[in-house]
């Protein structure tokens, strides 16, 4: 009967499980991590998913996504922590001049492709708010994104050429391959203090208090930081496993690489950032926002502070 019950215990309790999205330049390190560093009791699986499965699947130990995703889970799931910080990335708008666009602020009155309910749709409004311009003084496009040309004809990329839009602004590499579908044409904006994605790694105080599986996740972000050191120290010694990983092109993956800072660690105005985003997605989801306090219990860099 003891050796029953271990048998049916052990196996629940090896092994780290991590959702994140697969098809994305910022999840690549995690990955990595996995393959060339990772020392845990077990191992750690890759699934797709996100931080949403942390809320709702207690099988999910850590999962990845941009701060966004996080504070939107974080409203309904007070037990979620973000822990770390893999990429910070500042999204990119490409417009096409031939639609007189010089500045940002010509914007106003134009066709802009993003993903509502999205960092992305977070970063059009903040970067329109930036120069005064209003959300009910442009419009927004759906499209999708696109990592490898020939981009589909539903793509932002494709709409941006076919002049069904006047611009568009969403993670890499669709602004990338935007830019280069229309060459000249192209003008970029783009502006890390009014905003950057802050894609991070994030657990719930239940892992992180089970000690078991608090030193697989020490461990693990252990590996990711051996991962971004040379993802900055040696880009060109994986250049190759990224394209692979998110299938595109590694010209494109070189192209984009100065806009994703493997950082680590967040930057000191990331508190604040927080704090003004979760206002604004409050009110766009129609909840109370968290208080500055809450806000500062949600990021936990008490992992970090282990390593
Ligand atoms: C970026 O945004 C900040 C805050 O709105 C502004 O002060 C700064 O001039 C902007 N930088 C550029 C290069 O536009
Ligand atoms: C984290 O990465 C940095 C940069 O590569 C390195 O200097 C530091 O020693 C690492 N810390 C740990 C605990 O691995």
């Amino acid at each position: 009967m003891y050796y029953l019950l271990v048998a049916l215990f052990v196996p629940l309790t090896l092994g780290l499980k991590i959702g994140t999205s697969l098809q994305w330049i910022e999840h690549t390190p995690q990955p990595y991590a996995v393959r060339n560093f990772y020392k845990g009791s077990s191992t750690a699986t890759i699934s797709s998913g996100g931080v949403a499965n942390l809320g709702s699947d207690t099988s999910f130990d850590l999962a990845a996504n941009a701060e966004t995703q996080g504070l939107k889970q974080y409203a309904n799931h007070r037990n979620i922590r973000l822990i770390y910080t893999i990429c910070e990335v500042p999204y990119r708008i490409v417009a096409n001049k031939a639609s007189g666009i010089k500045t940002l602020a010509d914007l106003k009155g134009k066709k802009i492709g993003t993903m509502k309910g999205t960092s992305a749709g977070v970063f059009v409004q903040r970067m329109m708010a930036s120069v005064g311009i209003q959300e009910n003084q442009y419009t927004i496009a759906s499209g999708n994104v696109c990592m490898k040309a020939p981009c589909a004809s539903d793509t932002l990329p494709a709409m941006l050429k076919n002049k069904q839009i006047d611009a568009f602004g969403i993670w890499e590499a669709a602004v990338e391959l935007g830019a280069q579908a229309i060459g000249d044409s192209a003008i970029i904006f783009q502006n890390a203090s009014v905003y950057r994605e802050i894609y991070s790694l994030y657990s719930t105080t239940q892992k992180l208090n089970d000690p078991a599986k608090r030193k697989d996740i020490v461990a693990f972000v252990r590996a990711l930081n051996q991962t971004l050191g040379v993802f900055n120290e040696k880009p060109e010694s994986v250049y190759d496993f990224v394209a692979k990983e998110v299938n595109m092109d590694v010209k494109v993956v070189k192209d984009v690489w100065k806009d994703h800072w493997w950082v680590g660690q967040w930057g000191k105005d990331v508190p604040q950032l927080l704090v003004e985003e979760d206002a604004y997605l409050a009110k766009t989801d129609g909840r109370a926002k968290a208080s500055q306090k809450e806000l500062e219990t949600f990021l936990d860099d008490s992992v970090i502070k282990e390593l």
